[in-house]
Parts: structure tokens; sequence; C-alpha cells
């Protein structure tokens, strides 16, 4: 069971095991997560779930700061998970991260809605 720091952060990934440029899927605390290391350095956090039709965006692209989703090629901002391209037309909730001592760390305390498919 992932370990939930006080302020909501939890363990998702080695800082390694994910490449700048690259997004993979994190099981996190029961969720999962489309994790994005961007060439910058920065980290991104999305669900999992395109919104268009159930898409797994953590199998998808990684392009400047959007996930492209493997079905359709729909774009998701990695920062804020708003829409960036169509055919979905939904956001998805995005993640806070943060690095620390080697560990990429999400933050699930924030709100996240449910997501809207179609
Ligand atoms: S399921 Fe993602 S674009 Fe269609």
């Amino acid at each position: 069971m992932a370990r939930i720091e006080q302020d909501g952060f939890v363990v998702a990934a080695d800082e390694s095991a994910i490449k700048p440029g690259e997004v993979a899927v994190v099981e996190v605390a029961g969720r999962s997560l489309a994790l994005g290391h961007l060439i910058d350095g920065t980290w991104g956090a999305i669900d999992n779930v395109c919104t268009h039709d159930g898409g797994t965006l953590g199998e998808g692209e990684l392009d400047d700061r959007c996930v492209e989703c493997p079905r359709h090629g729909a774009r998701f901002d990695i920062f804020t998970g708003e829409v960036r391209a169509m055919p979905a037309v939904f956001p998805v909730n995005a993640y806070p991260v943060r690095v620390r001592d080697g560990k990429v760390e999400v933050d699930l305390s924030v709100p996240a809605k449910e997501l809207e498919i179609g």
C-alpha cells in the first residue's frame, strides 16, 4: 500500500524510471495515472483515462506539455488536464508532482472530479 504523506503526496515512481520526453502508466494508491517527464525536467500527472472513449493516456506520447491519446489522438495538458485537441471535449484531473530524494511524488489530496466520457 502506498504511503500517503500528511501533505497528500504519494510516491509514484523512481525518478530514473521514466526518461525525459516520456509518459507512463503508474498505479498510485488505487488510482491509475499518466505520469509524464518533460524534456525540461519537469513532471506532470493526469488521470490515465481519455474522456473521448476511455483510451489509456499513459500509453500515449508526450509532446511538449501535452499527452496524446494513443487511440484517436486527443491531447491533454499534463499540468492542467485541459483538452488541447479533439476528439475529446471533457478535461481530466491533473495532480501536482514533486521530486524528492530520487522519488517522484504525486499529490492525491487535490479535489478530483468524476470524469465525463463521451
Ligand atoms: S479514446 Fe482517446 S481520443 Fe479517442
